[in-house]
């Protein structure tokens, strides 16, 4: 297997937090693999490490040691400045609380990575509304956030993250503030956009066991390390 045909490699990832005098070890060396084209789902309790892998995984945070490669490049080596660079141009998130900008309408959140790329005003503004098309929130372009339901919020914080066309898309808890029927809705919506890239891959946090049924590819975070469930 080619490094290439990889898109997240991790090796011996360890993170402990200090809380004053206590140490707080919350990855004890994790080693996972995902796959180009997959969507994988990564499990485990409340305060297991879910968020702080995700972090580290997205050059947010650095690990304490191990290797965090994702698509060929060692991460955790990356400049700060470099370290935005390849979010922008590789990465797109997904955050369980939307983070969309109240200050902006609709539109305007969605063309924002453009404008952080470089991409000219009527290039983000076109993929911006290509991309509410596709979430079924073009006739909503001019609401502001909290002019939105739950659903629609996070509808629009998904076509958001993949304005850049990113190769992985990071989602914590996508559905986890959703009703049932919303949260089906939202996952409808990742099948789709799989089938219309087929190449881009996933990588989605659930406490769902249900949900991580669909998935390629599911992992387990248990007392630190990863328990691979499917493949
Ligand atoms: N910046 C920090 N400083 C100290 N401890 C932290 C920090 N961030 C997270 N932790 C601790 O690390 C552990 C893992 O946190 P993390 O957010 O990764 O959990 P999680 O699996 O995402 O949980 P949840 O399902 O509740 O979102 C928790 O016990 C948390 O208190
Ligand atoms: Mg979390």
């Amino acid at each position: 297997m080619s490094e290439t045909e990889m898109i997240v490699e991790l090796r011996g990832v360890t993170r402990t937090y200090q809380l004053g005098k206590e140490k707080l070890p919350v990855l004890r060396g994790v080693d996972w693999e995902i796959r180009r084209g997959e969507w994988a789902c990564l499990l485990g309790a409340s305060g297991s490490g879910k968020t702080t892998l995700l972090n580290l995984i997205g050059a947010l945070e650095r690990p304490d040691s191990g290797t965090i490669r994702i698509a060929g490049i060692d991460v955790s080596k990356l400049s700060r400045s470099a370290a935005a660079q390849f979010r922008n141009r590789k990465l797109g998130f997904v955050f369980q609380a939307y983070h969309l900008l109240p200050e902006l309408s609709v539109l305007e959140n969605v063309m924002l990575p453009g404008n952080l790329a470089g991409f000219s005003r009527s290039k983000s503004r076109a993929r911006a509304l290509e991309l509410l098309e596709t979430v079924g929130l073009a006739e909503r372009m001019k609401h502001r956030p909290f002019e939105l339901s739950g659903g629609e919020q996070q509808r629009a914080a998904i076509a958001r993250a993949l304005l850049n066309e990113p190769e992985l898309l990071l989602a914590d808890e996508p559905t986890g503030n959703l009703d049932s029927h919303t949260g089906e809705a939202i996952l409808e919506l990742f099948q789709e956009l799989r089938k219309l890239h087929p190449e881009r891959s996933i990588m989605m946090i659930t406490h769902n066991r249900e949900i991580s049924k669909l998935a390629d590819r599911t992992g387990e975070l248990i007392d630190g390390v990863m328990k691979k469930e499917t493949e």
